[in-house]
């Protein structure tokens, strides 16, 4: 581990997308409670509600450890965009992160690297960290242009406000997602090598402190391997974040 990424607090962020009514927020109380006892070598840990549950889980989550996140922002402050939230509205209600580029917001949306560059710097604006979020499909995953893909989305999707504090990128494979298909631990490497690479050579200093994340199928019994690689600092877990037991499990592998 080099000494820049030896100072990075990993984070373990959970996404629960489209789940969750208002009882699931017991399963976050139960995460937030068990922080405290997890010693020095804990990490970060966030969960992203649905929308919904933001503001209560910000409430219940107030003077603990656990952090909350939106998972989609508008790019503008304000306005006439019937259903969409501004990030302004997310920080208002408690959150200190939002997921911005999810591949399905991606896929279901159509939102492309420029949507998702105005929406991070719409986080940054409101003082938010934005969680961008970039990966390969299957076939471009088969056909070799993996590196080409992501360092393309890493580098439209990455506004010029970008520093270590405000961003956190994630590398989330899309055939990986909600599928228990994870790639080869050298391959998860090679693609964290690779972005760090990337936001070294943009972003200097700051690139080399960035945050990045795996996200695809991380669950209790792989996330010791693929969180102790190189340049992974941490995850972005979806299904496995919906109960405390395994997300709790999750962010255990760094105890
Ligand atoms: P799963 O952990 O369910 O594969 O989802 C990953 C993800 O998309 C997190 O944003």
């Amino acid at each position: 581990m080099s000494e820049a990424e030896s100072a990075i607090r990993p984070l373990v962020a959970g996404n629960w997308k489209m789940n969750g009514l208002a009882a699931a927020l017991g399963e976050a109380a139960a995460v937030r409670d068990a922080l405290p006892g997890l010693g020095t070598g804990a990490p970060s840990v966030m969960i992203c509600p649905p929308a919904t549950l933001l503001a209560a889980l910000a409430a219940a989550a107030k003077g603990s450890n656990l952090e909350v996140g939106g998972q989609d922002c508008h790019a503008a402050a304000s306005g006439a965009h019937t259903g969409d939230i501004a990030a302004e509205m997310l920080k208002d209600a408690g959150a200190a992160a939002v997921i911005v580029g999810h591949s399905e917001r991606r896929a279901d949306h159509g939102e492309l690297d420029r949507v998702v560059r105005a929406k991070a710097t719409a986080a940054h604006r409101a003082g938010l960290t934005a969680i961008i979020c970039i990966g390969e499909t299957k076939g471009q995953r088969l056909t070799g242009l993996t590196l080409d893909v992501v360092d393309r989305q890493l580098k439209a999707s990455l506004p010029d406000s970008v520093s270590c504090t405000n961003t956190v990128v994630a590398y989330e494979p899309i055939w990986a997602i909600g599928t228990g298909l994870t790639p080869e631990p050298r391959d998860v490497a090679e693609v964290h090598a690779a972005i760090r690479k990337s936001l070294e050579a943009r972003f200097g200093e700051a690139g080399r402190r960035i945050r990045i994340l795996y996200g695809g199928s991380v669950k209790p019994s792989n996330a010791k391997e693929l969180l102790s690689l190189p340049n992974v600092n941490g995850a972005l877990v979806g299904g496995a974040s919906l109960k405390a037991a395994d997300f709790l499990a999750i962010i255990r592998a760094y105890a």
